[in-house]
């Protein structure tokens, strides 16, 4: 007799943020790469981490786990993801290291950050330059005085195409849809949808971004104030995919998708 096969996740029992951190998140691969930046720039381990846009403060936890002299600071204006990361992110974590703030990311923090960072572009979020020069200046005077502020950004000649991408995650399929883009204003509309081997679907996320421009980002640090910035590309494998290798100072190749950094120094 057949084994009937239990398929674990469906649209009316799955936790979007549980699906969202296996499809989207590698904490230890972002925490990996910013003390590789930091320590080979300023020649010592940064210890207090501020995570902007934090959704459920998975780098946070991950970054105070790490080592004990470690500590960390998350806000996010949405008190839904940050009480789903306290209650199962930071479960055995001792909350004198983490402190997560449902405030907006321009609110000021508690102590001064060796890194903060703004991941998975949620900093497209500010459409107007002004808003975002303003957002990029208050966090360049939050740093310590040898701070590292550390953002990620992807182009190509697919970023602005209206696709869908697909990708197998274990008992779900994770669906990128970059719906629509308006090349007169960059405004950008985007979700993330799961779908589940029973047929259902969940349509989780949706992000009204403005898609920014490498040399945009790179010129707004600047005229904040830092510095020196410095871009990181990902290096090429085999098949022309990335490799995961983030290398300093590279111009980059015109392919149909890139993924880079941009660190930016106090
Ligand atoms: C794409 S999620 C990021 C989750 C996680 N940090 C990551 O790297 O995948 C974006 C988060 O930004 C938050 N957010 C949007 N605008 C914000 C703002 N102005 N201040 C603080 N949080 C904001 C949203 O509530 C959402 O949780």
């Amino acid at each position: 007799m057949p084994r009937r096969i239990r398929h674990r996740y469906s649209a009316k029992s799955a936790d979007k943020y549980e699906l969202y951190q296996k499809a989207v998140q590698s904490p230890e691969t972002d925490i990996a790469l910013i003390r590789r930046i930091f320590r080979c720039e300023r020649g010592r381990e940064p210890r207090h981490l501020r995570e902007d846009f934090c959704g459920t403060a998975l780098i946070s936890s991950h970054w105070v786990r790490r080592h004990r002299e470690n500590t960390a600071e998350g806000f996010d204006l949405d008190p839904q993801p940050l009480a789903w990361g306290l209650k199962h992110n930071c479960e055995d974590l001792d909350l004198t290291r983490l402190t997560l703030h449902e405030l907006d990311v321009r609110a000021f923090g508690l102590r001064r950050p060796d890194v903060r960072i703004a991941l998975n572009f949620s900093y497209w979020v500010f459409h107007e330059r002004p808003t975002l020069l303003a957002y990029f200046r208050a966090t360049r005077r939050s740093l310590a005085k040898d701070g590292l502020f550390l953002i990620d950004l992807y182009g190509g000649l697919d970023a602005p195409a209206e696709l869908e991408e697909r990708r197998r995650c274990g008992g779900f399929t994770y669906v990128w849809d970059q719906h629509r883009y308006w090349p007169g204003t960059a405004e950008y509309t985007c979700f993330i949808r799961f779908e589940f081997p029973d047929g259902s679907e969940l349509e989780a996320f949706r992000y009204d971004w403005r898609l920014w421009t490498l040399c945009e980002l790179r010129d707004l640090l600047v005229e904040a104030g830092f510095a020196k910035v410095e871009r990181y590309f990902e290096g090429a494998g085999d098949k022309g995919e990335g490799d995961g290798i983030f290398r300093r100072g590279m111009r980059g190749e015109n392919c149909a998708g890139w993924l880079a950094y941009l660190a930016a120094w106090a």
